[in-house]
């Protein structure tokens, strides 16, 4: 693909509204042979600005869920739905979302993740292909068909969704826990949360974070 460089876009005009919003492209961060994706759904403002996914308020609310399942940051791998910040916060198009999947398909690819947790409605919905109720399936395992293979994707809600509502921190710290476990980073290739593990189309909102 022309416009990547290994696991990276370095250049991109596809999308007029997004070029026009961003001032950068954002691509993954973390090992290119992670055991654990993550996939947002696209950068915010933090993001736009530091160059780096879940850099703002979302990212350190997951930062906190991986280092209570004893997980660095570094040992897994993060990236988004749309590599550029779209406008005012909104949600990506549906035809935005289209034109980025071949970059995400071929990270999928390349990284080959045991497992795969997409975070909050709008990457599920996205890389599922149907809709989702992600308060009810939060959480759950499905096998899904992903560039030609199937994958392991496990459902979960938006780090965001835990700063509206607290009551929310514990089904999702509870989600990235079984994400760290399914993904076999419990025991073995822990990052740098070494420390933790001494322990036992319209507006969206998610993008201010
Ligand atoms: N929300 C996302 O979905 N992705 C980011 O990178 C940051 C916030």
């Amino acid at each position: 693909m022309k416009q990547m460089d290994g696991v990276c876009v370095r250049d991109c005009t596809r999308c007029d509204a997004l070029v026009a919003s961003r001032s950068q492209i954002v691509n993954g961060v973390g090992p290119a042979d992670a055991d654990l994706l993550f996939v947002g759904e696209g950068p915010g403002a933090t993001e736009d600005e530091q160059g780096a996914p879940f850099v703002g308020r979302s990212g350190s609310v997951l930062d906190e869920a991986l280092a209570e399942a004893g997980v660095g940051r570094d040992a897994v791998r993060i990236t988004n739905c749309v590599r550029c910040r779209p406008p005012d916060n909104r949600d990506p198009h549906a035809d935005e979302l289209d034109n980025c999947r071949d970059f995400l398909e071929h990270e999928i690819d390349v990284v080959d993740p045991t497992i795969l947790v997409t975070l909050g409605k709008v990457p599920s919905e996205h890389l599922l292909d149907r809709s989702v109720a992600i308060t009810n399936e939060s959480g759950t395992v499905v096998d899904h068909r992903l560039g030609g293979r199937s994958r392991r994707v496990l459902l979960s809600m938006h780090p965001a969704a835990t700063l509206y509502d607290r009551s929310q921190r514990e089904g999702f710290f509870a989600t990235i826990a079984s994400a760290v476990e399914l993904a076999g980073l419990n025991d073995a290739g822990r990052g740098d949360g070494g420390a933790a593990s001494e322990k036992s189309g319209g507006q969206s909102r998610l993008g201010e974070f």
